[in-house]
């Protein structure tokens, strides 16, 4: 196996989102700054509740998919299809923004602590105008994949440990990309296969780890070079990191704010379609 090594640190900010949530933003967080098809990533984390409460009232996007993946906390997402779900620790939610979706994401909690991701994964220009879809997956739907010295929660994709594959929760999934959150115990030690061409990405959010021969940076994306496999050292205290991989789309990329399109002429038909309610229309 060839090893990825850490080509490049895309460094959390400190920023807010919604109406007010503090998040640490590293993907996304300046213009052009993604790793294709991973267009942002945030970590919220804070047991302050003034820096929550306010959540993520409606709000549209179109063109790319959002994941969101709790460790702590509740919260209720609606969307303009009727689904309604509350996110608890450990479960994921895979919308599909497709064509348009409308949605909110509210904290169901006034105290404690809220911490977990939202992921933004990019559509190919085949897809954009696809029916949106929505997926809620509790916890107990997250195959554990178990090896010595730590576990994987499998959110997404194929995993080959050893002798055997595992699959993720979701699957159907444009690009198949792999979402794993990786646990090491203190001086755990484990290789990962990744595809060659993937674009892959390491976000270390407790613990140490080493990489390659590199330390992993805390609470940053740590952008892989090319390679087909990861060799992840935890330090001493163990570590806690999400690893990321999918096909690059190759694809121009144009943003405005919720909406992620190929052209400039598509993005002003996002608006053209939200300002007059035709946004979420199907058919
Ligand atoms: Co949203």
């Amino acid at each position: 196996m060839n090893p990825r090594h850490i080509a490049r640190v895309v460094t959390g900010i400190e920023t807010s989102d919604g109406a007010g949530v503090r998040l640490r933003r590293s993907i996304g967080s300046q213009r052009g700054l993604y790793h294709d098809p991973f267009l942002m990533l945030d970590e919220f984390g804070t047991d302050k509740p003034e820096e929550y409460i306010a959540g993520f009232p409606p709000h549209p996007h179109r063109g790319f998919e959002t994941v969101t993946y709790m460790l702590e906390g509740h919260m209720l997402h609606e969307d303009h299809m009727g689904n309604r779900g509350e996110l608890g620790p450990g479960g994921v939610q895979w919308m599909t923004a497709g064509r348009g979706v409308i949605h909110s994401e509210m904290p169901q909690q006034q105290e404690g602590r809220l911490r977990g991701f939202q992921l933004w994964i990019n559509l190919p220009a085949a897809e954009k105008m696809k029916p949106a879809a929505y997926r809620d997956i509790p916890a107990a739907e997250i195959p554990l994949v178990r090896f010595e010295g730590g576990q994987v929660r499998l959110v997404a994709g194929r995993l080959a440990l050893g002798s055997s594959t595992h699959e993720g929760a979701v699957h159907g999934i444009s690009r198949e990309p792999l979402f794993a959150d990786v646990h090491l115990e203190a001086g755990g030690v484990v290789t990962i296969p990744v595809d060659a061409g993937a674009s892959a990405l390491v976000y270390l959010y407790e613990g140490s780890a080493r990489l390659g021969g590199d330390d992993v940076p805390p609470r940053s994306a740590a952008l892989l070079g090319a390679g087909d496999s990861v060799t992840l050292h935890a330090g001493a205290s163990g570590a806690r990191m999400l690893l990321l991989a999918a096909q690059p789309l190759n694809e121009a990329v144009v943003q405005y704010g919720p909406f992620v399109m190929n052209t400039r002429e598509e993005i002003e038909q996002a608006l053209a379609d939200y300002r007059s309610g035709r946004l979420t229309e199907t058919a």
